[in-house]
């Protein structure tokens, strides 16, 4: 009997059809996400694809108005010398249409009458949410890169701009912990995060903070006065406090004001969208470059409803269903030991 070789069914992108592939940017930007739009679409190009890059996140999707002009072809060159560069050249919408139905089969009818296969989303779980949602309802081919300053996506690790975000506001307390220590002022750093702490204990750790209010962990003010007094007893010439911002903004201001009726003057100074802004550092630059091309790898190799990210420091891709809707955990391990280094 004469055996053919098994023939293995090779799962190689190059050998799929080629494919035109929408990315957009959505939700609050994160340096990094220029990165992996110049990732997505040199990748896909290179892959034999079509990429239209969506301006204005989901709300480029519902564009009625040709004049618009919100669904553009990209080439190699329109992606050239942003990778260093903040923000979003795409542009980027928090849009509320998107929570509606009505307007997600708008979207899918949007992509489908120009053409496209799928779509990219450079996001957070809110846009992620919006995604999950496009594709369980009009079967629309839909896949996630985690961009948020806010490191808070179930099922990935890391985040674009993550990283930069954290040195930026690590850089600004290091600036204030000179005028701190010549003052000997206690220093409340209001850093970004309404319902994780991600960014402010990794602030927090990097910055050497004396305490870390994050949202996850409950923190009375006496328990704060205590660590400012033992401070002072050993001799400490000035005290910061990383406050994560917690769901309504401005949480410094009041735990200031609780300071003070404890009898210590304290001056506040929130961060804010500085964080969201400037140049992305090395880390999140490759963290986007690796994580573009897989996003549009896993989706010529057929995968979809789909995040792409980072698990035990490899890429993974896995399902939104997995993931949406789950709570990331802050590392106690971590909490806990800044307590000890505070000391
Ligand atoms: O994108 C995440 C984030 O920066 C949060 O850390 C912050 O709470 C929120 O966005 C601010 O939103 P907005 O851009 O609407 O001011």
């Amino acid at each position: 009997m004469h055996h053919r070789p098994k023939q293995r069914k090779k799962r190689d992108e190059n050998k799929s059809n080629p494919k035109t592939i929408a990315v957009l940017t959505s939700g609050g930007d994160a340096p990094g996400m220029n990165a992996a739009l110049r990732s997505v679409v040199r990748y896909g190009i290179g892959n034999r694809c079509q990429v239209f890059g969506i301006i204005r996140g989901y709300r480029g999707l519902l564009a009625t108005n040709l004049s618009e002009n919100t669904c553009q072809l990209l080439s190699l060159s329109s992606v050239a010398n942003i990778i260093q560069r903040g923000g979003t050249i795409l542009r980027t919408d928090r849009c509320e249409e998107f929570f509606y139905s009505k307007y997600r089969k708008l979207a899918a009818a949007f992509l489908r009458q120009r053409g496209m296969d799928g779509l990219i989303v450079i996001g957070g779980d809110g846009s992620f949410t919006g995604a999950h949602l496009l594709e369980n309802e009009t079967g629309f081919p839909t896949l996630g890169i985690p961009a948020t300053i806010d490191n808070d996506i179930y099922g990935s690790e890391d985040s674009i701009g993550f990283d930069t975000a954290v040195n930026t506001a690590i850089d600004a307390i290091d600036r204030i912990r000179d005028t701190a220590s010549s003052h000997e002022r206690i220093f409340l750093v209001e850093v970004m995060g309404r319902s994780s702490g991600h960014i402010a204990l990794k602030v927090g750790m990097g910055g050497g903070a004396e305490t870390i209010i994050v949202p996850e962990v409950k923190e009375s003010i006496q328990s704060i006065c205590q660590t400012i007094q033992r401070g002072v007893a050993r001799g400490k010439t000035g005290s910061i406090i990383v406050v994560a911002e917690g769901p309504k903004p401005g949480l410094s201001n009041r735990i200031s004001t609780a300071l003070a009726r404890h009898g210590f003057v304290s001056r506040v100074c929130i961060l804010g969208h500085i964080q969201r802004g400037g140049a992305p550092t090395a880390h999140d630059r490759t963290l986007a470059s690796v994580l573009g091309a897989q996003a549009v790898k896993n989706l010529l190799l057929g995968r979809s409803n789909a995040m792409v990210g980072m698990q035990d420091n490899k890429v993974i891709c896995s399902d939104f269903s997995k993931n949406l809707g789950r709570r990331k955990r802050l590392s106690h391990d971590e909490y806990a030991l800044t307590k000890i280094l505070a000391t």
